[in-house]
């Protein structure tokens, strides 16, 4: 059963797109709609776009759309009931009977997560008893004071590999949902769970709500693997959480200290430093840092000096900047990891390290140093070789301003004029501008044109007649008064593809009902059609068109699909290939 279609357009009536973009989005006025930079991708130029007027947003660099239930379910990565619930709270609604949806797998989150935080308790009265002494001392031996292990709320896994699983049984969650939660695993071949965590130091990972998504656990010896991890689940995606993140939001600052590991992350922060946080065992993608740009402007990155933790620096310096977001780059000395760096220094531990962040210096001269460092600068050929790559640095940089001022450090460094530097940059910039134009382009008529297409598997084959039946819908959505006009000339049978038909045939049902064509009442489309949805009504502008250009969309999409396919051309007699030729209307110029 769905929710029935009053309460979402109450909802929808309630509550204001703008005022809940706003909250994710900086927007500024365009006319009659907003612009921002889209929370989705990262991008330097605002794409993003929100029309008020009908209650959706598309963005034009990476083609999502959708309306307040698809932005609520992409940016808090909720599904739809959950989102409607949110907006509801918000709102200030009361949800409808249960009965009315299917929440299934919104309680089968929800027990996940009771199953997740029941295991962190366990873990955590498991590491203060008895059976925890060795995991306590190894706790101790890395310098962790109790506050800490109670602050981070770690935990030991004991060795036995059914205690959380007999614990969890008895506390009602059923083997399932034990197993949903990547807690333990099907014995192979056999019957019954065994635990996936199993003597080992247990970290648990809480999202910003404070809920327990996952757990990290650390063997408690030299043996591999060092670290296992919760795999993804209903709850959890480790490419887009970040740990610790919940504790450094509250920090108070927009800057946020990027470590490699757990452990780096708990001892800065037993430091002083509260706003340090760590990836989940992969490398930094740009979902990560898109969600650490929503909380911060600066980005200290400080991975270990080993030549692993520098390639990840070069890489997560590409990310971040691609973000949008300043960065520092913090080099520990001695090839140290920054626990082990804060942990060497001892009582003065705290001091040392707020010195190396007040030290650090920006990604462009952690870049430049390490290019420099790569060159002999008394040849004249590796000069030459050295300048080359700066100005490539140096010409990805957005201000002018901070090209100028390392112009001028590269001039003093190598003994070559300026302006002989600045003109090689300005050539570089040049062919690069040329280079990001096309390659933005292509990204935009990449998705109009659909070459990434995988929802509507149809459009490849056809795109001018799916084109003109994109048209068509958004024309239809804007204009639902010309609808009884385009029936008289179209008919589901003249659709050019199935996908895009039953976008046509759900708008013109609402319509003839009398109800807005709006299609988050419609659970019979996922949210990646409700999104292409909203893309296609925004993408034309069909809001000024005539009908006349409706007639040419219409006539478009019956020649497209009057045209013969090899196939059918080799079933057909030629009387009939004749016959069909001559009926074949031409679409006007
Ligand atoms: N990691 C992982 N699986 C491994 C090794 C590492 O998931 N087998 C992840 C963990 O999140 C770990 C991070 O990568 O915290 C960094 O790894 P590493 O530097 O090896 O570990 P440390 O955090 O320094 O841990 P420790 O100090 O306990 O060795
Ligand atoms: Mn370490």
């Amino acid at each position: 059963m769905a929710l029935p279609a009053s309460f979402i357009s109450e909802l929808k009536a309630r509550l204001s797109i703008t005022d809940i973009v706003s909250s994710y989005v900086n927007l500024k006025r365009r006319g009659r709609n907003m612009i921002g930079l889209c929370p989705f991708h990262s991008e330097k130029t605002p794409s993003f776009t929100l029309y008020p007027e009908n209650g959706s947003f598309c963005c034009f660099g990476c083609g999502v759309g959708g309306d307040i239930i698809t932005f609520t379910m992409k940016i808090e990565n909720l599904d739809y009931i959950e989102a409607v619930k949110l907006l509801a709270a918000k709102a200030g609604m009361s949800m409808p009977e249960d009965s009315y949806y299917d929440d299934s797998i919104a309680k089968l989150k929800g027990r996940i997560l009771e199953a997740n935080r029941e295991a962190a308790r366990f873990f955590h009265a498991q590491l203060m008893s008895e059976n925890g002494k060795a995991a306590q001392e190894y706790l101790m031996g890395r310098a962790l004071s109790r506050q800490t292990v109670v602050r981070f709320g770690l935990g030991y896994a004991p060795a036995n590999r059914f205690a959380l699983s007999s614990h969890l049984r008895k506390k009602g969650f059923k083997d399932e949902e034990i197993v949903a939660a990547n807690l333990a695993f099907q014995k192979s071949g056999g019957k019954g769970i065994v635990d996936r965590f199993s003597d080992r130091v247990m970290f648990p990972i809480i999202d910003l709500r404070g809920n327990v998504i996952a757990f990290g656990g650390r063997i408690l010896t030299d043996q591999k693997p060092k670290y296992l991890n919760t795999s993804d689940t209903l709850v959890f995606k480790k490419s887009a959480n970040l740990f610790s993140l919940n504790n450094a939001k509250n920090s108070g600052l927009r800057t946020l200290i990027l470590c490699e590991g757990y452990m780096d992350v708990i001892a800065v922060n037993a430091a002083g430093f509260q706003n340090a946080v760590a990836t989940l065992g992969t490398a930094l993608t740009s979902e990560q840092a898109l969600l650490m740009k929503r909380y911060a402007d600066e980005v200290i990155i400080c991975y270990d000096a080993d030549e692993a933790g520098q390639k990840a620096t070069a890489r997560a310096i590409e990310i971040l900047r691609n973000a949008g977001l300043v960065i520092r780059v913090l080099t520990v000395p001695d090839g140290k990891d920054p626990d082990e760096f804060i942990r060497k220094n001892g009582d003065r531990g705290q001091a040392a390290f707020k010195n190396l962040i007040e030290s650090s210096g920006n990604d462009v001269e952690y870049r430049l140093t390490k290019i420099r460092l790569m060159h002999d600068l008394g040849r004249p050929d590796s000069k030459a070789a050295y300048m080359k790559e700066a100005l490539k640095v140096i010409s990805g940089l957005d201000s002018v301003i901070e090209q100028d001022i390392y112009c001028s450090r590269l001039s003093e460094e190598l003994g070559i004029r300026k302006d002989a530097i600045t003109e090689d940059l300005n050539k570089l910039k040049a062919s690069k501008r040329k280079d990001d134009y096309k390659k933005e382009y292509k990204k935009v008529s990449d998705n109009l044109v659909g070459n990434n297409e995988k929802l509507n598997s149809e459009r490849k084959q056809n795109i001018r007649g799916a084109k003109a039946e994109e048209m068509l819908i958004a024309y239809i959505f804007h204009n639902p008064d010309m609808l009884k006009k385009a029936e008289e000339l179209i008919s589901d049978k003249d659709f050019v593809t199935t996908f895009n038909l039953r976008f046509y045939q759900y708008i013109s049902d609402k319509i003839k009902s009398g109800l807005p064509p709006d299609l988050s009442i419609a659970q019979d489309f996922t949210s990646d059609e409700v999104s292409r949805f909203y893309y296609i009504i925004n993408s034309y502008n069909s809001q000024t068109a005539t009908v006349a250009a409706m007639k040419e969309y219409i006539d478009t999409i019956k020649f497209e699909k009057g045209k013969l396919s090899k196939q059918d051309l080799a079933d057909m007699s030629a009387e009939e290939i004749m016959l069909s030729m001559k009926n074949r209307k031409k679409p006007k110029p």
